[in-house]
């Protein structure tokens, strides 16, 4: 086993018509609860770090978590920094041996995104280390529902293809609708697949990423508001539009509130449940076992990265 790049991977997610989902890690047994279903559904993986995630738990400790996670369980992984904002996060974590980095030039207009993209590839890729962009913006609630904010902000397909070809990047995550968050849509969720199918003409067998795509269940959200704190209006992207994404060349989903929802929902419960426990393996267990459901279920359900690996 090994930490590998997506090279291979989104290769055969492609052909395949599935994807790979790269699931946020922040602390020990959100790394073991991914890892565990992973190793349960034979499939393969991507672990991400963003910088938040690097200020919380210090760079090192990630890192030696997922070679402890990739040596116990046998699995390669990917290890990916998320939304890397400059040029000197990225170099870090390609020097820290990260096989694979987000450079998200998204907020920056198209030529200094191309510019800031090309200069992250050219130094991940003399070390052998992949590359995604961004190009694009997320949409807020109200852009989603809005024609002009949406092609202000949504990928062009035809600006898609020259940042390809101009960056050599190897991923590109684009904006169709989906956002970062509990909150994604006011109304009926709508991602717009017409774009999605006419990046893909444009770009075959080049692999797309999509960001923002947890679903939120309602399982985990009622919970959640069983247990107090409630979080209302909470929407997610719809699992059937994320299956039909993965048949379209988007070969890497992004999740990241679905595992705070789970990992909180079961804390919630078991405080409700067990007001004076305070043995922190208690309530970590059955949260680390909630995030193993749940990703076991994307991959089987909903990704179809299930016994890809
Ligand atoms: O897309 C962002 C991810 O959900 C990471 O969030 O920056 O709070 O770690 P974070
Ligand atoms: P969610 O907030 O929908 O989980 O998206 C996570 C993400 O895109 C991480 O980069
Ligand atoms: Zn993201």
């Amino acid at each position: 086993m090994a930490l590998i790049t997506s090279k291979e991977m989104f290769k055969k997610a492609y052909e395949g018509g599935y994807a790979v989902g790269a699931f946020n890690v922040n602390n020990m047994e959100i790394i073991q609860g991914i890892v565990e279903a992973a190793k349960e559904e034979n499939s393969p993986l991507i672990l991400q770090v963003s910088a938040g995630a690097r200020k919380y738990a210090n760079p090192i400790y990630l890192k030696k978590l997922v070679e402890a996670a990739m040596e116990e369980s046998g699995l390669d992984i990917v290890l990916h920094l998320d939304h890397g904002e400059d040029f000197e996060i990225c170099k870090q974590c390609v020097d820290d041996g990260f096989t694979s980095v987000m450079i998200d030039g998204s907020k920056y207009p198209f030529e200094e995104n191309i510019e800031l993209t090309k200069r992250v590839v050219d130094y991940a890729h003399s070390k052998g280390v992949v590359v995604e962009a961004e190009l694009g913006r997320l949409a807020g609630i109200e852009d989603a529902v809005n024609v002009d904010a949406r092609d202000a902000t949504f990928t062009d397909p035809d600006q898609a293809v020259e940042f390809v070809e101009r960056t050599g990047v190897d991923s590109l995550a684009i904006a169709i609708g989906t956002s970062h968050g509990a909150y994604k849509f006011k109304g009926e969720p709508q991602l717009d697949f017409e774009r999605l199918e006419a990046i893909t003409k444009l770009l075959p067998g080049f692999p797309l990423v999509l960001h923002g795509a947890s679903s939120v269940p309602k399982e985990f959200v009622d919970l959640c508001n069983k247990y107090g704190g409630e979080i209302p209006g909470a929407a997610g992207v719809p699992e059937e539009m994320l299956r039909r994404a993965a048949k379209m060349g988007v070969c890497k989903i992004n999740i990241d509130t679905d595992l705070r929802l789970a990992l909180t929902a079961s804390i919630r419960k078991f405080f409700v449940e067990n007001p004076s426990e305070f043995d922190p393996r208690k309530y970590l267990g059955p949260g680390r076992t909630a995030i193993k459901d749940m990703v076991a279920h994307k991959m089987r359900n909903v990704l179809g990265c299930s016994n890809k690996r």
